[in-house]
């Protein structure tokens, strides 16, 4: 593997709408990513994914552009992004956008002149259909439920979403798109960009010709995974992509890739791969079903381990996978993967430390760095988001009470991830002066920036720890570089393995409440990382407390 400028660093996500909002309006803006650049900073932080800020009528929060060249007015200007790339250059530090071309929004112009001459140019930058009565073109489900087929306005046609309707998906097999997306790529590359993060990627390449599949819910229609399963030669796409944008500039990009074969993951990210880095989703699929959110479970810790060795043995060291608990589709991870009734500042540090000490890419979300957690839903109301809209629909569909469909909400919305930053204790939690777009997590007053700080013990310190160590030159080059050797994988609730590079080092976290004792080959030379501020060490055993989780170097 060649090593590149991006291996060593560390990311964040940022979600611009519940960020920072500097002028009262209750959504957050540019404005409020550049004040608050020196608190990354002191984090740590080296890269910055910014969620879709372009223009956009915010259907999907922004994964809905209505406009590729143009900042959306409820962020800020042009003028601000420039100065945020320019900020975020003087500390040494690199701005990724979202790239989101699977789909435009039905806003573009593209789509409204392909509205106005569906047989003309723009028709052919999407799917479109002829309209017969009765019928649709394919059997489709939409990822946020119902047909993927809508019908063009003013014609006798229907076009593809496979996400929202108003997010038509762009037609990838036409040069003319790719001609216009690799332009806006660049575009964005001169202006200074680190990068970009790809949306729903694996999308672009339908199974041609398109045709219906297996029903696999009463609606009689298909998930789009059956589609995508079948759909060929995405390489073509990605690596021309690759080649006209990204290859030329050095620039980081990391896919949002979810079905790649084991086989394919040295043309994805492998030297000279399509991305220079992918999530890894293994954790976020586990315990789902195709039925829908009501259907799918809570993963315990033993499956938590095994999703993440199994990702780091598929990976080895072809590439450098990246590395998440939560992101802004998910749940807060710590509400996810600690054991319900046992979420507390210690399993906070702990599934932290596991999850960053991976070999990869390190993305934190905003928050997770406080240990933001769920929301208590009360009411559907409360709801913002179409994803989650569409699941309770589904859960009440299947048979759920209103109170078991909100449960369901409450557990796997991506609005748990969504609401404000939290950053003081006091109003709105000091996200914004107005009314928050999105309602502040009630927990503000205990969980906030403000208050972690300067408390040496609190889950950001923590964070901060971690980071620091990464960096250590000392370290570095196994915090990075070195191998993943998974030990102790059959012992339950926990879960441990080393890094070896030019040191090596044991990784370890009781997953547990109960204290578990392990037992060490040799002896060690130094904690590394302690979230307690003891351990119980003798002879070669160590006791570890509840969720204890320690870095040692052997
Ligand atoms: C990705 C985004 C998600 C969005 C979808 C459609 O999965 O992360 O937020 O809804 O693509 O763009
Ligand atoms: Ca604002």
């Amino acid at each position: 593997m060649t090593k590149k400028w991006w291996n060593e660093k560390v990311a964040y996500q940022i979600y611009p709408k519940s960020f920072y909002d500097t002028n009262g309006d209750g959504i957050g803006d540019l404005r409020g990513v550049i004040e608050k650049l020196d608190y990354l900073k002191d984090l740590g932080i080296d890269i910055i994914w910014l969620s879709p800020c372009y223009r956009s009528p915010l259907a999907d929060q922004g994964y809905d552009i209505s406009d590729y060249y143009d900042i959306d007015p409820r962020f800020g200007t042009m003028a601000d992004m420039d100065e945020l790339i320019a900020e975020a250059k003087k500390r040494d530090m690199y701005i990724l956008m979202d790239l989101v071309v699977n789909h435009c929004s039905d806003e573009h112009e593209w789509f409204k002149k392909a509205c106005q001459d569906p047989d003309g140019k723009y028709g052919n930058f999407f799917y479109l259909r002829d309209k017969k009565e009765g019928e649709l073109p394919t059997n489709w489900r939409s990822y946020f439920g119902g047909s993927a087929w809508e019908d063009l306005p003013g014609t006798n046609k229907q076009y593809l979403h496979v996400f929202h309707k108003k997010q038509p998906d762009l037609n990838w097999e036409n040069p003319e798109v790719r001609e216009e997306v690799y332009k806006n790529i660049n575009w964005w590359l001169d202006k200074g960009l680190g990068g970009f993060r790809i949306d729903a990627i694996i999308n672009i390449k339908k199974a041609l010709p398109l045709h219906d599949y297996e029903p696999d819910r009463e609606d009689g229609l298909s998930s789009i995974h059956n589609m995508l399963a079948e759909a060929q030669g995405i390489g073509e796409f990605l690596g021309e992509m690759r080649d006209r944008t990204f290859k030329k500039y050095d620039a980081f990009s990391v896919g949002e890739v979810f079905n790649e074969k084991p086989e394919e993951i040295p043309d994805f990210i492998g030297d000279n791969g399509y991305f220079s880095s992918m999530f890894d989703f293994a954790e976020t699929i586990c315990g789902g079903s195709e039925k829908g959110w009501y259907d799918c479970r809570q993963i315990t810790p033993d499956e938590y381990k095994a999703c993440c060795f199994g990702t780091q043995r598929k990976i080895g060291d072809i590439g450098f996978v990246s590395n998440i608990i939560e992101n802004h589709d998910e749940p807060r991870g710590v509400s996810r993967y600690i054991p319900e009734g046992d979420c507390c500042d210690a399993s906070k540090k702990m599934l932290g430390g596991l999850n960053f000490m991976l070999r990869g890419i390190p993305f934190i979300y905003q928050g997770q760095e406080l240990g933001m957690e769920n929301v208590k839903f009360e009411s559907i109301d409360q709801v913002d988001d179409i994803s989650t809209l569409d699941e309770y629909k589904v859960a009440l569909d299947a048979g759920c009470t209103q109170d078991e469909a909100l449960k369901v909400v409450s557990r796997f919305s991506r609005d748990n991830a969504r609401t404000p930053m939290q950053w003081t204790d006091g109003e709105n939690a000091g996200f914004t002066t107005g009314k928050p777009w999105l309602r502040v997590n009630e927990n503000y007053k205990k969980i906030n920036a403000e208050s972690q700080i300067n408390d040496p013990d609190s889950v950001r310190s923590f964070y901060k720890k971690l980071i620091a160590l990464r960096k250590n030159p000392e370290y570095k080059e196994t915090v990075v570089y070195g191998a993943l050797e998974p030990v102790w994988e059959e012992v339950h609730n926990l879960m441990a393995y080393y890094r070896k590079g030019d040191r090596t080092l044991l990784v370890v976290g009781n997953y547990q409440k109960e204290p578990q004792t392990i037992e060490l080959a040799g002896g060690y030379k130094k904690i590394l990382i302690n979230n307690y501020d003891h351990a119980a060490v003798s002879g070669n055993k160590i006791e570890l407390q509840r969720y204890q989780f320690l870095v040692l170097e052997m």
